[in-house]
Protein backbone atom coordinates (compact mmCIF):
# COMPACT_ATOMS: atom_id res chain seq x y z
CA UNK A 1 0.00 0.00 0.00
CA UNK A 2 1.74 3.47 -1.06
CA UNK A 3 2.74 5.77 2.08
CA UNK A 4 0.10 8.41 2.10
CA UNK A 5 -2.72 5.85 1.72
CA UNK A 6 -1.39 3.63 4.71
CA UNK A 7 -1.42 7.04 6.39
CA UNK A 8 -4.98 7.56 5.34
CA UNK A 9 -6.21 4.42 6.71
CA UNK A 10 -4.18 4.76 9.93
CA UNK A 11 -6.45 8.52 10.15
CA UNK A 12 -9.55 6.73 9.85
CA UNK A 13 -8.94 3.84 12.57
CA UNK A 14 -7.85 6.50 14.92
CA UNK A 15 -11.22 8.58 14.41
CA UNK A 16 -13.13 5.66 14.77
CA UNK A 17 -16.54 6.69 13.28
CA UNK A 18 -16.09 4.81 9.46
CA UNK A 19 -19.26 5.16 7.22
CA UNK A 20 -21.09 1.93 7.76
CA UNK A 21 -22.12 1.89 3.88
CA UNK A 22 -20.57 4.05 1.18
CA UNK A 23 -22.52 4.43 -1.79
CA UNK A 24 -20.09 5.16 -5.39
CA UNK A 25 -21.57 6.59 -8.59
CA UNK A 26 -18.50 5.44 -10.60
CA UNK A 27 -18.12 7.91 -13.47
CA UNK A 28 -15.56 9.34 -16.10
CA UNK A 29 -14.49 5.64 -17.80
CA UNK A 30 -15.21 7.20 -21.26
CA UNK A 31 -13.49 10.55 -20.62
CA UNK A 32 -10.53 8.55 -19.44
CA UNK A 33 -10.31 6.58 -22.95
CA UNK A 34 -10.98 9.66 -24.93
CA UNK A 35 -8.15 11.41 -23.16
CA UNK A 36 -6.09 8.94 -24.55
CA UNK A 37 -7.70 8.45 -28.16
CA UNK A 38 -8.75 4.95 -26.63
CA UNK A 39 -12.12 3.62 -27.18
CA UNK A 40 -14.43 4.11 -24.66
CA UNK A 41 -14.98 0.11 -23.98
CA UNK A 42 -11.20 0.69 -22.36
CA UNK A 43 -11.96 2.80 -20.05
CA UNK A 44 -14.64 0.93 -18.90
CA UNK A 45 -12.24 -2.07 -18.82
CA UNK A 46 -9.80 0.08 -16.59
CA UNK A 47 -12.71 0.48 -14.45
CA UNK A 48 -12.67 -2.98 -13.46
CA UNK A 49 -9.28 -2.30 -11.64
CA UNK A 50 -10.89 0.36 -9.46
CA UNK A 51 -13.66 -1.62 -8.64
CA UNK A 52 -11.17 -4.39 -7.35
CA UNK A 53 -8.69 -1.64 -5.51
CA UNK A 54 -12.29 -0.16 -3.77
CA UNK A 55 -13.58 -3.63 -2.33
CA UNK A 56 -10.57 -4.05 -1.16
CA UNK A 57 -9.87 -0.73 0.19
CA UNK A 58 -13.40 -0.86 1.69
CA UNK A 59 -13.08 -4.36 3.53
CA UNK A 60 -9.62 -2.92 5.16
CA UNK A 61 -11.52 0.33 6.27
CA UNK A 62 -14.29 -1.65 7.76
CA UNK A 63 -16.76 -0.50 6.00
CA UNK A 64 -20.00 -2.93 6.18
CA UNK A 65 -21.44 -2.18 2.73
CA UNK A 66 -20.67 -0.85 -0.24
CA UNK A 67 -23.28 0.05 -3.26
CA UNK A 68 -21.65 0.67 -6.76
CA UNK A 69 -23.32 2.69 -9.54
CA UNK A 70 -22.08 0.36 -12.27
CA UNK A 71 -25.09 0.67 -15.13
CA UNK A 72 -28.65 2.63 -15.00
CA UNK A 73 -31.74 2.05 -16.98
CA UNK A 74 -31.03 5.15 -19.16
CA UNK A 75 -27.35 3.60 -20.12
CA UNK A 76 -29.55 0.84 -22.25
CA UNK A 77 -29.91 4.37 -24.52
CA UNK A 78 -26.06 4.17 -25.28
CA UNK A 79 -24.80 2.78 -28.69
CA UNK A 80 -25.33 -0.69 -28.56
CA UNK A 81 -21.70 -1.68 -29.28
CA UNK A 82 -20.77 0.41 -25.92
CA UNK A 83 -23.34 -1.48 -24.42
CA UNK A 84 -22.60 -4.74 -25.16
CA UNK A 85 -19.11 -4.23 -24.20
CA UNK A 86 -20.15 -2.99 -20.41
CA UNK A 87 -21.85 -6.45 -20.67
CA UNK A 88 -19.53 -8.79 -21.71
CA UNK A 89 -17.22 -7.10 -19.07
CA UNK A 90 -19.58 -7.37 -16.60
CA UNK A 91 -19.70 -11.32 -17.03
CA UNK A 92 -15.10 -11.09 -17.43
CA UNK A 93 -15.45 -9.33 -14.10
CA UNK A 94 -17.82 -12.19 -12.50
CA UNK A 95 -15.99 -14.76 -14.06
CA UNK A 96 -12.41 -13.44 -12.73
CA UNK A 97 -13.00 -12.66 -9.49
CA UNK A 98 -15.82 -14.40 -8.05
CA UNK A 99 -13.58 -17.02 -6.38
CA UNK A 100 -11.43 -14.00 -4.63
CA UNK A 101 -14.66 -12.20 -3.84
CA UNK A 102 -15.67 -15.68 -1.97
CA UNK A 103 -12.07 -15.99 -0.35
CA UNK A 104 -12.64 -12.10 1.10
CA UNK A 105 -15.86 -12.41 2.49
CA UNK A 106 -17.95 -10.47 0.24
CA UNK A 107 -21.51 -11.44 -0.02
CA UNK A 108 -22.49 -10.13 -4.09
CA UNK A 109 -25.91 -8.88 -4.50
CA UNK A 110 -27.34 -7.25 -8.22
CA UNK A 111 -29.98 -4.71 -7.70
CA UNK A 112 -31.50 -3.37 -10.56
CA UNK A 113 -34.07 -4.39 -13.59
CA UNK A 114 -32.18 -7.88 -13.98
CA UNK A 115 -34.84 -8.91 -16.68
CA UNK A 116 -33.43 -6.97 -19.23
CA UNK A 117 -29.99 -9.10 -19.03
CA UNK A 118 -29.07 -11.66 -21.48
CA UNK A 119 -28.93 -15.03 -20.41
CA UNK A 120 -25.08 -15.42 -20.09
CA UNK A 121 -24.91 -12.36 -18.07
CA UNK A 122 -27.61 -13.33 -15.78
CA UNK A 123 -26.62 -16.44 -15.22
CA UNK A 124 -23.15 -15.24 -14.14
CA UNK A 125 -25.19 -12.91 -11.50
CA UNK A 126 -26.92 -16.06 -9.91
CA UNK A 127 -23.57 -17.74 -9.91
CA UNK A 128 -21.60 -15.33 -7.89
CA UNK A 129 -24.61 -14.45 -6.06
CA UNK A 130 -25.20 -18.38 -4.58
CA UNK A 131 -21.55 -18.60 -4.46
CA UNK A 132 -20.88 -15.55 -1.59
CA UNK A 133 -24.15 -15.74 -0.23
CA UNK A 134 -22.59 -16.86 2.96
CA UNK A 135 -19.96 -14.43 3.28
CA UNK A 136 -20.68 -11.10 5.76
CA UNK A 137 -17.50 -9.41 5.69
CA UNK A 138 -18.43 -6.70 3.25
CA UNK A 139 -21.87 -6.99 1.40
CA UNK A 140 -21.52 -5.65 -2.12
CA UNK A 141 -24.76 -3.89 -3.66
CA UNK A 142 -23.55 -4.06 -7.48
CA UNK A 143 -26.76 -1.80 -9.42
CA UNK A 144 -26.95 -2.83 -12.66
CA UNK A 145 -30.01 -1.72 -14.78
CA UNK A 146 -30.71 0.31 -12.11
CA UNK A 147 -33.22 3.45 -11.99
CA UNK A 148 -34.47 4.50 -8.35
CA UNK A 149 -37.86 6.50 -9.83
CA UNK A 150 -38.48 2.67 -10.99
CA UNK A 151 -37.36 1.33 -7.84
CA UNK A 152 -39.78 4.02 -5.75
CA UNK A 153 -42.65 2.47 -8.44
CA UNK A 154 -42.59 -0.68 -7.91
CA UNK A 155 -42.76 -0.36 -4.05
CA UNK A 156 -45.56 2.16 -5.00
CA UNK A 157 -47.41 -0.16 -7.51
CA UNK A 158 -46.87 -3.04 -4.53
CA UNK A 159 -48.34 -0.68 -1.54
CA UNK A 160 -51.11 0.19 -3.58
CA UNK A 161 -51.74 -3.69 -4.42
CA UNK A 162 -52.09 -4.02 -0.59
CA UNK A 163 -54.48 -1.45 0.13
CA UNK A 164 -56.28 -2.14 -2.71
CA UNK A 165 -57.04 -5.60 -1.62
CA UNK A 166 -57.25 -4.66 2.10
CA UNK A 167 -54.24 -6.43 3.58
CA UNK A 168 -52.56 -2.67 4.29
CA UNK A 169 -54.88 0.80 5.29
CA UNK A 170 -53.24 3.77 4.34
CA UNK A 171 -52.70 4.61 8.03
CA UNK A 172 -50.39 2.03 8.26
CA UNK A 173 -47.92 2.83 5.61
CA UNK A 174 -44.48 4.10 7.54
CA UNK A 175 -40.86 5.01 6.01
CA UNK A 176 -39.95 1.41 6.76
CA UNK A 177 -43.39 0.31 4.45
CA UNK A 178 -41.60 1.78 1.55
CA UNK A 179 -38.24 0.95 2.53
CA UNK A 180 -38.86 -2.81 3.43
CA UNK A 181 -40.25 -2.72 -0.79
CA UNK A 182 -37.13 -1.30 -2.46
CA UNK A 183 -34.06 -3.27 -3.46
CA UNK A 184 -31.94 -2.34 -0.95
CA UNK A 185 -34.39 -3.63 2.28
CA UNK A 186 -32.26 -4.84 4.90
CA UNK A 187 -29.22 -2.19 4.12
CA UNK A 188 -28.82 1.14 6.48
CA UNK A 189 -28.92 3.88 4.06
CA UNK A 190 -25.81 4.85 2.57
CA UNK A 191 -23.81 7.56 4.76
CA UNK A 192 -21.55 8.72 1.94
CA UNK A 193 -21.81 8.76 -1.51
CA UNK A 194 -19.22 9.51 -3.78
CA UNK A 195 -19.32 10.62 -7.44
CA UNK A 196 -16.44 10.64 -9.76
CA UNK A 197 -15.29 12.89 -12.21
CA UNK A 198 -16.64 15.63 -10.73
CA UNK A 199 -20.45 15.87 -11.83
CA UNK A 200 -22.42 17.14 -9.28
CA UNK A 201 -25.70 15.04 -10.19
CA UNK A 202 -27.35 12.09 -8.15
CA UNK A 203 -28.14 10.53 -12.29
CA UNK A 204 -31.39 8.39 -10.71
CA UNK A 205 -29.52 6.81 -7.78
CA UNK A 206 -30.81 5.83 -4.62
CA UNK A 207 -33.22 8.69 -4.12
CA UNK A 208 -35.07 7.61 -1.58
CA UNK A 209 -32.34 6.11 0.07
CA UNK A 210 -29.66 9.40 0.38
CA UNK A 211 -32.42 11.62 2.70
CA UNK A 212 -29.29 12.32 5.22
CA UNK A 213 -26.38 10.64 2.69
CA UNK A 214 -23.38 13.05 2.86
CA UNK A 215 -21.92 14.02 -0.70
CA UNK A 216 -18.65 13.66 -1.83
CA UNK A 217 -17.79 15.14 -5.47
CA UNK A 218 -14.06 13.61 -6.89
CA UNK A 219 -12.86 15.13 -9.76
CA UNK A 220 -10.94 11.73 -10.59
CA UNK A 221 -12.00 9.83 -13.28
CA UNK A 222 -12.99 6.20 -12.11
CA UNK A 223 -10.32 4.32 -13.60
CA UNK A 224 -7.82 6.46 -11.41
CA UNK A 225 -10.12 6.18 -8.62
CA UNK A 226 -7.76 4.22 -5.98
CA UNK A 227 -7.42 3.14 -2.42
CA UNK A 228 -6.41 6.59 -1.14
CA UNK A 229 -8.97 8.02 -3.13
CA UNK A 230 -11.74 6.29 -0.88
CA UNK A 231 -9.78 6.75 2.08
CA UNK A 232 -9.66 10.50 1.52
CA UNK A 233 -13.25 10.59 0.89
CA UNK A 234 -13.49 8.67 4.09
CA UNK A 235 -11.24 11.27 5.70
CA UNK A 236 -13.71 13.69 4.37
CA UNK A 237 -16.82 12.70 6.05
CA UNK A 238 -15.26 11.77 9.30
CA UNK A 239 -14.87 15.36 9.45
CA UNK A 240 -18.44 16.49 8.82
CA UNK A 241 -20.99 17.65 11.03
CA UNK A 242 -24.35 15.09 10.67
CA UNK A 243 -26.66 17.36 12.26
CA UNK A 244 -29.86 15.38 10.69
CA UNK A 245 -31.80 19.38 11.06
CA UNK A 246 -30.62 19.74 14.44
CA UNK A 247 -28.48 21.80 16.16
CA UNK A 248 -25.12 21.19 16.81
CA UNK A 249 -24.66 19.93 21.05
C1 LIG B 1 -19.21 5.52 -16.12
O1 LIG B 1 -18.43 6.11 -17.10
C2 LIG B 1 -19.65 4.12 -16.49
C3 LIG B 1 -21.05 4.01 -16.91
C4 LIG B 1 -21.95 4.95 -16.83
C5 LIG B 1 -21.46 2.74 -17.46
P1 LIG B 1 -19.06 6.84 -18.36
O2 LIG B 1 -19.15 5.86 -19.46
O3 LIG B 1 -20.32 7.53 -18.01
O4 LIG B 1 -17.91 7.90 -18.67
P2 LIG B 1 -18.07 9.40 -19.12
O5 LIG B 1 -19.01 10.06 -18.16
O6 LIG B 1 -18.63 9.38 -20.50
O7 LIG B 1 -16.70 9.97 -19.05
C1 LIG C 1 -24.39 7.51 -13.99
O1 LIG C 1 -23.43 7.91 -14.91
C2 LIG C 1 -24.61 6.03 -14.07
C3 LIG C 1 -23.45 5.21 -13.68
C4 LIG C 1 -22.33 5.64 -13.20
C5 LIG C 1 -23.65 3.80 -13.82
P1 LIG C 1 -23.86 8.51 -16.34
O2 LIG C 1 -22.60 8.90 -17.01
O3 LIG C 1 -24.75 7.58 -17.04
O4 LIG C 1 -24.73 9.78 -15.88
P2 LIG C 1 -25.05 11.12 -16.63
O5 LIG C 1 -25.57 10.75 -17.98
O6 LIG C 1 -23.77 11.90 -16.72
O7 LIG C 1 -26.05 11.80 -15.74
MG1 LIG D 1 -20.73 9.38 -17.34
Amino acid sequence: MPDDASTLLSEIRLHGAVPRHVAIIMDGNGRWAAARMLPRPIGHRNGMKSVREVVEAAIEAGVEVLSLYAFSQENWQRPAPEVSALMSLLEEYIAREAAELERQGVQVRFLGDLSRLAPAAMQAVNSVTAKTAHCSRLRLNLFVSYGSRAELLDAIRSIAEDAASGTLVPDAVTEATVSNRLLTAGCPDPDLLIRTSGERRISNFLLWQIAYTEIYISPVLWPDFDRRELYAAIRDYQQRDRRYGRVTA
